[in-house]
């Protein structure tokens, strides 16, 4: 057992995980900072800080990360891409590339610390997956599918990991425009559509930026990731921002 409280997040490098890897260091803990290109500058300086290189989409990266990062008490899978764009004509290894990084980096990362936990009988397990996937939106199909891929997993997942007193549960934060989020999305987007979606997605385009509704952001993703890490008693399903909390009202209260 670590002498710490140690939680390892995916995806530190920017937006949800890098202020959830600031907020357990406040809270004491220790923290590994996992990101695909190491860079410690925008983190402070602190002994209960480790940064370690993981693509969540490699198999060797993973061994080696987990090996690295010693016992942990907390996994949380953020590292996510987005895709905004139409299904025909969606090059097929943009959509391959969200499942392998949203989805099956989410199981991988799972099973590797699985062993651990189930020997210790104990552990927690956060999936960060998204509003979308409790209320549709346009030209979010493929991103959509990987993150409801993820509530199911985590939630089949949950029964069978009771037994082992492991705790698996799930954060859904709304839009956060402020993250790196979008900007990394766009190099998938690159791809021409075609011509037929132009004008809606032009119209799709413009009304997401239009709007001035709530927003998510990265300190209620990581306030979240808190509660589901320490708070036994947390629910399944954790909404995330205001706007996500408010969705999440309106459909449990119709
Ligand atoms: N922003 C939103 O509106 C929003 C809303 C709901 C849910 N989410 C979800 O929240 C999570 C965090 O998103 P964010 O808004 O914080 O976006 P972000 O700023 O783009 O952060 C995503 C992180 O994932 C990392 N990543 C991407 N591919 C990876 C891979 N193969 N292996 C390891 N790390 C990888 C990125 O690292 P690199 O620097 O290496 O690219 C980056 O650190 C994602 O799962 C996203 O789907 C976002």
């Amino acid at each position: 057992m670590a002498d710490l409280p140690t939680v390892l997040i995916t995806g530190c490098s920017s937006g949800f995980g890098l202020d959830t890897a600031h907020f357990f260091l406040e809270k004491g803990w220790k923290v590994i900072a996992t990101m695909r290109t190491p860079r410690t500058d925008q983190l402070p300086t602190s002994d209960n800080l480790h940064v370690l290189a993981l693509d969540v989409t490699d198999a060797d990266s993973i061994a080696r990360c987990i090996e690295a990062a010693g016992p942990i008490d907390a996994l949380v899978n953020n590292a996510g891409i987005g895709l905004l764009a139409p299904v025909e004509g969606l090059d097929l290894a943009s959509a391959r590339e969200i499942f392998e990084t949203n989805t099956l980096g989410t199981i991988a990362m799972t099973q590797a610390v699985l062993p651990q936990f189930r020997e210790r009988r104990g552990g927690v397990v956060v999936n960060v997956t998204s509003t979308v996937t409790l209320k549709s939106l346009p030209l979010l199909s493929v991103y959509t599918a990987s993150k409801a891929a993820v509530n199911a997993f985590t939630e089949s997942l949950a029964l069978e990991l009771e037994p082992f007193d492991v705790r698996v549960r799930l954060v859904l934060p709304g839009r956060a425009p402020d993250t790196a989020f979008g900007d990394n999305a766009r190099r998938l987007m690159a791809a021409p559509i075609p011509q037929a979606y132009v004008d809606f997605r032009d119209q799709v385009f413009a009304s997401v930026g239009a709007t001035d509704s709530p927003l998510t952001h990265a300190r209620d993703v990581a306030e979240a990731v808190w509660q589901a890490v320490t708070d036994p008693a947390a629910p399944m399903r954790l909404a995330a921002g205001a706007d996500a909390v408010a969705l999440s009202e309106s459909l449990s209260h119709p």
